[in-house]
């Protein structure tokens, strides 16, 4: 018997150019270099220029994705987008890529839950590709949050950044075992209750703005290490692994504190984590495919490695994706 498995072919990833140092962030507001690094590990994130869009990041992602699988564009017929940041409030940005990339077949959505937005993009377009009805997936977490940031708000704006990141999954018959490569489990959860410790205060139906981020951050924290443990914990129970099994855990990188409390919790070694947020910040969505393709990149995620992705973030939501290289 043979199952389908959507299999990683590659990945890519794109920065904007300017960075952007916690010093100059003091000359602005009242924080400093250490508070910064001490409180969340980030020394700089990337910006993107003016004009420069989600969807233009997420584009050259794509492509590189895409190079990095060795296939041409005309062979996906799926892209998900994962962003809270779209270029407009519709169409989605993933049309926009869907054009980009000259495709005129297939189907192209964004999807929307902020930084568990690439998980729940994993979950969502392996879930299409099982059904048979769909073949290759770009999935893409892409943002540029720096645009609803309050820039006068210490609290907040120190800690995010702009950037996309992207693979490509392949329906392919599998045995159904979990040495099969590609997506093994994924587990999805939201709880609604916690919907005002971390939004936006804007939107089209509300205030017919953007709005800014605001965010309750000391309750943020207080929950993610707990939530993200429990649904990694699940993925363990759903594929009879454990931590030990684990090459690498790649998880969202929004504070370096959360990621190495989670690490120590769930007993993954720390020399399995892959950290970027001191480069990149809290780029949401794209915080788990721009550090998978820096470890993918500098030869430490190999075929046939097992992976653990987890996020965590605004709803709240959050997630885990068991994938094998
Ligand atoms: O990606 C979505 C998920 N988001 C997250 O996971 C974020 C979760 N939260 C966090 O990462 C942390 O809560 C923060 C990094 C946001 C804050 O760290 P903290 O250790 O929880 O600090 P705190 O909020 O308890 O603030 C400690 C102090 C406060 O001053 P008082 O009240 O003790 O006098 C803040 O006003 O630090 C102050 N503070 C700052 N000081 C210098 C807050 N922001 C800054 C700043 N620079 N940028």
């Amino acid at each position: 018997m043979t199952v389908i498995r959507s299999v990683v072919l590659g990945c890519g990833s794109h920065l904007p150019e300017r960075t952007l140092t916690n010093s100059e962030l003091a000359a602005s507001v009242d924080t400093s270099d250490e508070w910064i690094i001490q409180r969340t590990g980030i020394k700089e994130r990337h910006i993107a220029a003016p004009g420069e869009m989600t969807s233009d990041l997420a584009l050259k992602a794509a492509h590189k994705a895409l190079d990095n699988a060795k296939i041409d564009a005309q062979q996906i017929d799926l892209i998900v987008l994962a962003t809270s940041t779209p270029d407009q409030t519709f169409p989605a940005t993933a049309v926009t890529v869907q054009a980009g990339l000259g495709i005129h077949h297939g189907a192209a959505f964004d999807l929307q839950a902020v930084c568990s937005g690439f998980v729940y993009a994993i979950a969502m377009a392996d879930g299409m590709l099982r059904t048979g009805n769909f073949k290759r997936a770009l999935v893409i977490g892409a943002e540029t949050f720096s645009r609803i940031l309050d820039w006068s708000d210490r609290t907040t704006c120190v800690l995010f950044g702009d950037g996309a990141g992207a693979i490509v999954l392949e329906a392919q018959s599998l045995p159904g075992t979990t040495e099969d490569r590609g997506v093994l489990t994924t587990r999805l959860r939201s709880d609604g209750r916690h919907k005002s410790k971390l939004y936006v205060d804007g939107g089209p139906s509300s205030t017919q703005t953007v709005g800014h981020l605001r965010m309750e951050g000391r309750a943020v924290f207080k929950h993610a290490v707990a939530m993200v443990t429990d649904v990694i914990d699940q993925a363990f129970k759903a594929t009879g692994t454990t931590a030990d099994d684990l090459d690498w855990f790649i998880p969202h990188q929004a504070n370096k504190r959360i990621i190495d409390d989670s690490a120590k919790k769930l007993g993954i070694a720390p020399e399995k984590v892959v950290t970027t947020v001191d480069r990149h910040g809290n780029t949401s969505a794209a915080s788990i495919p721009l550090a998978l393709d820096v470890a993918v990149k500098d030869g430490r995620v190999k075929k046939g490695d097992l992976v653990m992705f987890e996020a965590m973030g605004g709803g709240f939501t959050w997630g885990s994706a068991l994938v094998r290289w």
